[in-house]
Order: structure tokens, then C-alpha cells, then sequence
């Protein structure tokens, strides 16, 4: 039988490259293998982002470049999902007409017979139906399945906060969370298939199974952490104003969860806090950020800001600032703010003008650059944990004496951070090298955003079989 070939192209969160990695499954059960030409392509997948407008465009964009391919091969198969597909419905055939599919963030399920169908009968297919009862795929993960060692596991989808900029609530539905069951048997199948880590992803992890009335999430980190075989969890994303005492506590409890958290606070200033509806104040933030440090004192700390939100005063700004500079986070991901259809914000009065918004937004960068460099610094000569990730690549095709030897790696440490480091000599594991290993890494060198760990030798490798005698 001729081999059938899919193209998916992910564009967004994590949850959409769990969701990208549930479409692959589906559609391996059809017979579909995964290529990375568009051109050898039967099927081509576009995974959308509608989180801000330049996602989107960059959807439009790449969708923009399929009609010549479907002009010289008509039997092409093109799809387009996820939250961008979710907003648009049926606009989207309408704007290209070289679209065959639209499928919704409640559909990713329903996908495989949709593609069936299209191929059967040649028709258009739009699904953007949402449901009450949240998805469970009957694709298992195969033992042979290779996605690395850290990997994701949605555990609930949709939103209920409804924050004044975000267009989550609306492309991803009301908050509902997975069973326990499912969970852990998903994420016992990922250890069986080679996973050494998994990232919990909800956009609210700590309201999981509240409405459901399942256990609690730290009830939930609780039997993760009991899953024999797998080393680290992470998870994301916490929302300031849910974060329990008892969450805290897993900190303290929970040997294999990661010390680092990602609680995105978006503003340092009460007045544009009210305003994006977050429910806090940046006292209480400050508080949380304290009893986190206090149960879990080398705690890495990430989080996302929104600069020139509606209405943003330059005091405001100084505020966002100036928590910065209280927190000293270990990372930043900051965004301008950007109008999205149908949103509160969307039509708030006192819009922040472009430039002001990038001068805002670089300002923001150098200081929090400062901030990581200084953190970085301090852990030079520091020995590290590192769970390997896999061999990088080299970027300037020249052949290092590192990479002749026993090859460069990168993997993350606890606190998230990217570790590259070189072996002093190869590896001769029977598998895909050392990745998925944890190997104590010296730290020699720190740059804002990762850091070096230099020649590991390989006695100090945890794992031995990794080298001949
Ligand atoms: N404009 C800019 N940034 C946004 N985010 C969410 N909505 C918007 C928007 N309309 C950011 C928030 C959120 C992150 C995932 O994206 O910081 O935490
Ligand atoms: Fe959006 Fe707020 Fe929900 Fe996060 S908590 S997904 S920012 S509405």
C-alpha cells in the first residue's frame, strides 16, 4: 500500500503542541506517517494561535503560501485548527477557498473521520461545535512512539476568568478538567514510551476538578509524583489569585515536582490590575511570591506581562518596574498589548500607542536581562542537575572539539533553565544517546537565557551504561 504522508505545522502554546501531538495519533490509526516536506505531503495541518494579532497573521501568512501547492496537486488535503479556526468557522473557506477542513479546539478528536471523509468524498468540512464533556482520545500512546524525554499533558481545557484581554475563554470554552484516571494512565503510557518529564497544562491549574468535584491538583501532583520511572514534573499555568497554601505546600512535599513556577502577574499596578480583571493586587502577589520562597527557598520564578494595556499611565508602567525589581524573577515573557475580537479591553478607551508600547517593552527587557545575567552569574561553579534533552545542534556547521568528542547537549535544570554542556567522550548508550539521563552538569559560563556547563566527565554521569569501560 502506497504510505500516506502528514504535514502539521503548530503555531502557539503548549497546548497546542500537545493537541498537534493527538492529531499525529489520530491520524497514525489511518495509516498517515509524519513528513516535514509540505511538498510529499497528502494531508497539511495548521495548528492556529489567536492569542494576539500577530499570531494570527502568521496563520494567515503560512495559509497564504498552500494555494499554489494545492493548485499543482488537487488532491491535497488542507486543515486548519485550533483558535484561530475556532473564531473564523466558516469565514475561513470563504477568505481561501483551497481550505477543505476547519476544525475547532473541541474537535481534535473527531478529526481522523472528518480527513476520511474528505478523502472519500471530496466535500468541505467545518466542525467547530464546543461541548460541555471534555474529549478523551481512544489513541493510546505506542510504546514506540519517540517525543523525548518532557513532554505535555493537558489536564483540563477552556477558561472561566474571563481576564479583559484574552480571547481564551471564547476559542477554548468553559473551564473543564480530564479525569485523574485518564491522566495518570497517559502519562504512565509517555514514561513507558521513554518520557522522563511531564509538564501538567491547563490555563488555570489550580481550579482543576473543582467543578468536576475530582481531587484537587495537588491531590493530582500527588499521583503523578507516585509514577514509577518518571523523574520531574512541571506544571503551567497558575493563576495568582487560585495558588492554595495547600499548593505551596507540594513544594515542600513533592520530591519530583520541579522548583520553578511560572505565575503570570501581567501588571505591577493595582489600577491596570482592576482593569484586566485579574482579581489581585500586587500586594497579594507579592505575598504568594513570598510563601513560595519561604516553603521552597531556591524556587525559580517565570511570569508574563502585558505592556501598555488600555489606559496604561507611565506611573503604571514604573509600577510594572518596579515589581520586577522586587521579584527579580529568573525569566520573562512580556507582550504588547494587542485587540482581540469580542474582548472587554477591546474597546477600552486610552489606547497605548505602538512606539510607546515597544519603548515600554524593551525597557522592560533590559531590565529584566540585567536581572537574569546577575541571577545566571551566581551559579557558575555550582554543580547542577541536568535532565538531558537531547544532542543540540551546531550552529555555525563548524566542528568543535566538544562536538567531536562526545557531542554537545542541552537539557534544563529544576528551575527550568537551559543547560548546554559537552561529554569528553560518546556516549555508547543502546538508545538515543544520553537524553532523557540525568547527569550532574559544573556550571563555567552563564549568558542571559541558558548556560554552560562545560566538559562533563563522564564518572560523574548518572546512569553509567552510558559509556563502554
Ligand atoms: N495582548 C497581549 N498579550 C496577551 N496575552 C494574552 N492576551 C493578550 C493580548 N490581548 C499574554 C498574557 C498571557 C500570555 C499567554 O499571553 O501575558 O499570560
Ligand atoms: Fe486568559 Fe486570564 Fe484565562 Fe489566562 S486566566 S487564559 S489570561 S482569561
Amino acid at each position: 500500500m502506497k504510505s500516506k504522508y502528514l504535514y502539521i505545522r503548530t503555531i502557539g502554546c503548549q497546548m497546542n503542541v500537545y493537541d498537534s501531538e493527538r492529531i499525529t495519533r489520530g491520524l497514525a490509526l489511518l495509516g498517515y506517517e509524519m513528513t516535514t516536506s509540505m511538498r510529499r505531503a497528502d494531508v497539511i495541518l495548521l495548528n492556529t494561535c489567536a492569542i494576539r494579532e500577530k499570531a494570527e497573521q502568521k496563520a494567515f501568512s503560512f495559509l497564504g503560501r498552500l494555494a499554489d501547492l494545492k493548485k499543482k496537486n488537487p488532491s491535497l488535503v488542507i486543515g486548519v485548527g485550533g483558535c484561530v479556526a475556532q473564531q473564523q468557522g466558516e469565514k475561513m473557506i470563504r477568505r481561501a477557498p483551497y481550505i477543505d477542513l476547519v476544525f475547532g479546539t473541541h474537535a481534535i478528536h473527531r478529526l481522523p473521520e472528518m480527513i476520511q471523509r474528505i478523502v472519500q468524498r471530496r466535500c468541505r468540512v467545518v466542525d467547530v461545535e464546543m461541548s460541555k464533556e471534555i474529549d478523551e482520545d481512544n489513541t493510546a500512546v505506542t510504546a514506540t512512539e519517540n517525543g523525548g524525554p518532557s513532554r505535555f499533558v493537558t489536564i483540563m481545557r477552556g477558561c472561566d476568568n474571563f481576564c479583559a484581554y484574552c480571547v481564551v475563554p471564547y476559542v477554548r470554552g468553559r473551564e473543564t478538567s480530564r479525569k485523574p484516571d485518564n491522566i495518570v494512565a497517559e502519562i504512565e503510557s509517555l514514561v513507558s514510551s521513554g518520557a522522563r518529564e511531564v509538564t501538567l497544562l491547563g490555563q488555570n491549574v489550580n481550579s482543576y476538578g473543582k467543578k468536576e468535584g475530582l481531587c484537587s491538583f495537588s491531590e493530582l501532583l500527588g499521583r503523578v509524583n507516585a509514577i514509577e520511572g518518571l523523574l520531574r514534573i512541571r506544571f503551567t499555568t497558575s493563576h495568582p489569585k487560585d495558588i492554595s497554601e495547600d499548593l505551596i505546600q507540594t513544594y515542600g512535599r513533592l520530591e519530583k515536582l520541579c522548583h520553578h513556577i511560572h505565575l503570570p502577574v501581567q501588571s505591577g499596578s493595582n489600577a491596570v490590575l482592576k482593569r484586566m480583571n485579574r482579581r489581585y493586587t500586587r500586594e497579594q502577589y507579592l505575598d504568594k511570591i513570598e510563601a513560595l520562597r519561604r516553603i521552597c527557598p531556591d524556587i525559580a520564578m517565570s511570569s508574563d506581562f502585558i505592556v501598555g494595556f488600555p489606559g496604561e499611565t507611565h506611573e503604571d508602567f514604573q509600577d510594572t518596574l518596579d515589581l520586577i525589581k522586587k521579584v527579580r524573577f529568573d525569566g520573562v515573557y512580556a507582550f504588547k498589548y494587542s485587540d482581540r475580537p469580542n474582548t472587554p479591553s477591546a474597546v477600552f478607551p486610552e489606547k497605548v500607542d505602538e512606539t510607546e508600547k515597544a519603548e515600554r517593552l524593551q525597557q522592560l527587557f533590559d531590565l529584566q536581562s540585567e536581572i537574569s545575567i546577575q541571577k545566571n552569574q551566581v551559579l557558575v561553579g555550582e554543580t547542577l542537575t541536568v535532565l538531558v534533552e537531547g544532542e543540540s545542534k551546531k550552529q555555525d556547521g563548524t566542528a568543535s572539539s566538544a562536538f567531536e568528542r562526545g557531542g554537545q547537549w542541552t537539557g534544563r535544570t529544576s528551575s527550568n533553565k537551559i543547560v548546554n554542556f559537552a561529554l569528553e567522550k560518546k556516549p555508547v548508550c543502546p538508545d538515543d544517546g544520553i537524553a532523557g539521563r540525568l547527569v550532574d552538569v559544573t556550571i563555567e559560563k552563564a549568558f542571559p537565557h541558558s548556560l554552560w556547563g562545560g566538559l562533563v566527565d563522564p564518572a560523574r554521569m548518572k546512569g553509567a551504561d552510558c559509556y563502554a569501560a
